[in-house]
């Protein structure tokens, strides 16, 4: 791993680890709640390769999975309590599953993580689940922009659904899990990583189209081509609640009704479109929407293709459009990506949201020690916290592990 920081993303996950997570949270499970668990979820973080503030527009967005991600274990209760409790929180929450929205309920902040799993299980109380006790393990870091609160939520919806013997198919799972972040939590976030964290396979990215919920595999392979994805968590930390997300998402809807479309997505004509909006923000945000979509059929085309190393021009492409007309990137994103293609890289982005997160950088596989200690450098020059690096394996989706 490059710039000698990989250790603090914990310790390596696969396969294996999610097997030894789960016999672990169990033992802790137990110390927690006196009784042994019904069972073991985990769900993934997601890396999106491109596809950037498309998802809310109707879109075409091409994640995949990590191999970390949120483990929980769980026993059924049937007295409609939902008590969750997380090994990286040190507050207990109990709360009922019949409610009105978290969001309204005005919890403090050192409860706030629980209004995901609540959340979720006041969603899905419609859909025939119940109560549950709940213990919550994570080796994603939070705020870097990997969609660790995505990934609370399908991990808690799949135990949910198991436990009350409640089946749901995972695209419309993971509508429901999105449903309880918008309206529970109060986050106005797309499909995305409901979507990534439960329809993902391993070695593929998968291509999902926003409107009509269809999906495909695309195959991903970096390592056969002689290449490294590298995530950089910027150590800039990314929150959605800021206030520029809803912005960002009340500005397309504005243009889309201006243009009189359904949404950005069916903008065809983008010189008519551009030229018939007449505020300059409005016209930038149009203009990344509708060129990221098409960025995503380029890059699933030149997947499908082999062609993997002609993916980072369009890498480069999407971090400009979000870095200038979207304008949502940071300066340590933008420094990441100038300080990798100036070592050798063959392109990097900004992922997700924006504000702070994670940059991702494709680079050749010789190249990716060198590229790493580049960005490193870039940071040190300027005085800025170490970026962490983690090199990204395109996982499995949310399973049960026992
Ligand atoms: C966040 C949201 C997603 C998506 C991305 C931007 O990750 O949760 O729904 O909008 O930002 O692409």
């Amino acid at each position: 791993m490059t710039g000698g920081s990989a250790e603090a993303f914990g310790a390596e996950v696969g396969a294996e680890m999610g097997t030894e997570m789960g016999a672990e949270i169990g033992e802790a499970f137990g110390a927690a709640f006196g009784r042994a668990p019904d069972g073991v979820w985990h769900a993934p973080g997601r890396v999106n390769l491109i596809g950037e503030h498309t998802d809310y527009n109707d879109g075409l967005v091409l994640p995949f999975a990590l191999s970390r991600g949120v483990t929980v274990a769980a026993a059924r209760r049937d007295d409609g309590v939902i008590d969750v409790r997380s090994r990286q929180a040190p507050t207990a929450v109990t709360a009922p599953v019949d409610g009105p929205p978290v969001v309204s309920e005005g919890w403090p902040a050192d409860r706030a993580w629980a209004a995901y799993p609540v959340g979720v299980a006041r969603v899905l109380r419609e859909h025939g689940t119940g109560g549950a006790s709940l213990l919550i393990d994570s080796d994603l870091p939070q705020g870097a922009g990997l969609s660790s609160s995505a990934a609370l939520e399908c991990a808690t919806a799949l135990a949910l659904c198991d436990l009350h013997g409640v089946e749901i198919d995972r695209p419309a799972l993971a509508r429901l899990a999105q449903r309880a972040e918008n309206e529970q939590a109060g986050i106005p976030c797309g499909l995305m990583d409901q979507s990534a964290s439960l329809l993902c396979t391993a070695g593929h990215a998968l291509m999902l189209d926003c409107r009509s919920g269809l999906s495909s595999q695309v195959p991903f392979d970096p390592a056969a081509a002689g290449l490294t994805l590298l995530v950089v968590d910027t150590r800039a930390s990314h929150a959605l609640g800021g206030g520029e997300y809803g912005r960002r998402r009340a500005e397309c809807e504005e243009a889309a009704s201006l243009l009189g479309v359904d949404a950005l997505r069916d903008v065809k004509d983008l010189a008519a479109a551009l030229g018939s909006l007449k505020d300059p923000v409005l016209r930038r945000r149009v203009q990344h929407v509708v060129t990221e979509n098409h960025r995503v059929e380029a890059t699933v085309g030149l997947l499908r293709a082999g062609a993997l190393p002609e993916f980072g021009a369009m890498l480069n492409a999407s971090h400009l459009s979000l870095r200038d007309q979207f304008e949502v990137s940071w300066p340590e994103a933008d420094a990441t990506v100038d300080a990798a293609l100036r070592a050798g890289a063959r392109g990097g982005r900004m992922i997700g949201g924006g504000f702070g997160g994670s940059v991702i950088v494709l680079a050749p596989a010789a190249r990716a020690e060198r590229v790493g200690e580049a960005v490193t450098a870039a940071y040190e020059k300027r005085g800025w916290t170490p970026p962490r690096f983690l090199e990204a394996v395109p996982s499995d989706g949310a399973r049960r592990l026992g």
